[in-house]
């Protein structure tokens, strides 16, 4: 558990802006002098990164919600080993694209309901929640098309179609209300500049209460 460090997470569906906002801000903050850790989930340390494969590539039925759900909290305990417990020893900033809430979302939600199983695993091995959660809201079929516009084989979830970003997105605004005190809400539909603007404030607000 960190003493010193700040754990910030950036949610929303796909194709939100999370991956740009999170570069931006890491750049940001590195030239203010601070000491970042930039990082992504599913992935960020070695092993996690080749479990990233396994839940990102190929059919959308691949594997049931439940198998997904071992997957993602597997590749979250390593990479929270590795990488994001030693980085808050030390003092630093982390900035994770995609965390637990993640998993309450798209295992919890996308094909049935069991947000009690993710919560369960996650009291059990995971055992923590980011300081500060930056929740970039977005129409799902704007989203949609910025995400399809990347061209990867990345595609699984974004396969999934519409009808899952729209109940995402209703589902990360519920959590912000259930976990307020940690979430702030940015609408991203605003040139990126625009929205960087508003994360820098936030997360300035959030480091100098
Ligand atoms: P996410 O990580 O949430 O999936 P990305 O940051 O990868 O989203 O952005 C998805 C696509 O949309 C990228 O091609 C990116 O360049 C573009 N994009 C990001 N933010 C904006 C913005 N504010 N306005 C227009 N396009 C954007
Ligand atoms: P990501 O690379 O962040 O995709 P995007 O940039 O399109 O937002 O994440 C890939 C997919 O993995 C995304 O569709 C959401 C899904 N995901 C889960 O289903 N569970 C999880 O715990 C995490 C971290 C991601």
């Amino acid at each position: 558990m960190s003493a010193k460090g700040h754990f910030i997470s950036f949610e929303g569906i796909d194709g939100s802006g999370k991956s740009t906002q999170a570069r931006m801000l890491a750049d940001d903050l590195r030239a203010a002098g601070h000491e970042v850790i930039l990082t992504r989930e599913p992935g960020g340390s070695a092993g996690a990164e080749e479990i990233r494969a396994l839940v990102l590539q190929g059919d959308p039925d691949r594997w049931s919600a439940e198998t997904e759900l071992l997957l993602f909290t597997a590749a979250r305990r390593d990479h929270l080993e590795r990488v994001i417990n030693p980085a808050l020893a030390e003092g630093r900033i982390v900035i994770c694209d995609r965390f637990a809430d993640s998993t309450r979302m798209y295992q919890g939600l996308s094909r049935g309901d069991l947000r009690g199983k993710v919560d369960a695993l996650h009291d059990l091995m995971i055992g923590r929640e980011p300081d500060l959660t930056i929740l970039i809201d977005m129409d799902p079929g704007q989203g949609l098309s910025r995400a399809k516009g990347r061209q990867g084989h990345e595609e699984r979830f974004e396969d999934f179609g519409t009808d899952l970003q729209t109940k995402m997105r209703a589902g990360f605004l519920a959590l912000a209300e259930e976990f307020a005190p940690r979430y702030r809400i940015i609408d991203g539909a605003a040139s990126m500049n625009s929205v960087a603007e508003q994360v820098r404030n936030t997360v300035q607000a959030y480091l100098n209460p």
